[in-house]
């Protein structure tokens, strides 16, 4: 995992090391996501339990309970997919009100329906999380998780979500990490290399299968948590922290943007 690789010329490398080419045409790397995820779609919370050996549910949730969220709160969920992460913000702050975003349209419906009552304060809309439309400072706090890694560009998504965060507000991401200690990290890579592949042949089908190539592959493009945090600072936040769950398998970093007048 580096940082400095991610960009476009390595994405296009990714879709053939994935296969995307052979599932989909598109022009573009937002395209081609697009089109993935669309397919994806129904199968996507199916594919995170085995991805995740079933933690997903547990770790979403510490990794919610830790963001500052403040009474009243307008929270973004940006590449908000099945919607797991607000609609968890939504439960756990009866005041809050959260906008999740995504360029996939079936990705939005499954969240929808699985919203349900909640869509009174969960607002789902399609859109470009390079292109937000929403004004300077809109919101209280921005959440992205598993969503960086989709994106042209790391650096940009991160400046965009800066953006639409109010001073003294918080920008967090969460995704897979660098796993610490050899043995584990070594039965981690067997599981998302070798063994998950097969399961995800036998289980899903076509470009769903591709989800458990795309995840181990994407990571030889996606900065490890160290790395994140300091393109955190890159950006511009401030007092950025790292959370490791599963030994740092998964890794949620919190940062702030900077109050008006210092941080
Ligand atoms: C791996 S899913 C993550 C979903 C959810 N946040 C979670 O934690 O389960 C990535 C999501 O990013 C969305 N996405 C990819 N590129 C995007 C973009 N440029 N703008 C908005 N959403 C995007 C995909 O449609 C997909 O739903």
């Amino acid at each position: 995992m580096t940082a400095t690789s991610h960009d476009d010329q390595a994405k296009m490398r990714l879709i053939n090391d994935v296969g995307f080419n052979r599932y989909f045409k598109a022009a573009t790397w937002a395209e081609y996501n697009r089109q993935f995820f669309d397919g994806l779609a129904e199968k996507y919370d199916a594919t995170n339990v085995m991805h995740s050996f079933g933690t997903k549910r547990s770790i979403d949730r510490a990794a919610v309970a830790r963001l500052p969220i403040t009474p009243g709160a307008r929270v973004l969920d940006l590449c908000t997919g099945s919607g797991d992460i607000a609609i968890r913000m939504a439960r756990l702050h009866p005041d809050v009100r959260v906008v999740g975003v995504d360029a996939s349209p079936a990705m939005l419906r499954v969240a929808s329906r699985k919203a349900g009552p909640l869509l009174d304060r969960i607002e789902l809309m399609e859109g470009d999380a390079l292109a937000l439309p929403f004004a300077d400072g809109h919101f209280d706090g921005a959440v992205i998780s598993f969503g960086l890694r989709n994106l042209t560009s790391l650096r940009a998504g991160l400046q965009e979500m800066a953006r639409v965060v109010k001073p003294g507000g918080f920008v967090c991401n969460i995704d897979q990490g660098q796993p610490r200690g050899r043995l584990f990290r070594i039965a981690y890579e067997l599981h998302f290399r070798r063994l998950a592949p097969i399961l995800g042949k036998l289980v899903f089908h076509r470009g769903e299968f591709n989800s458990f190539r795309y995840l181990p592959e994407s990571n030889r493009y996606f900065p490890d948590q160290d790395s994140l945090c300091g393109i955190m600072g890159e950006v511009g936040l401030v007092n950025v922290r790292n959370f490791n769950y599963w030994r740092g398998a998964i890794a949620q970093q919190i940062a702030m943007v900077p109050a008006k007048g210092g941080d």
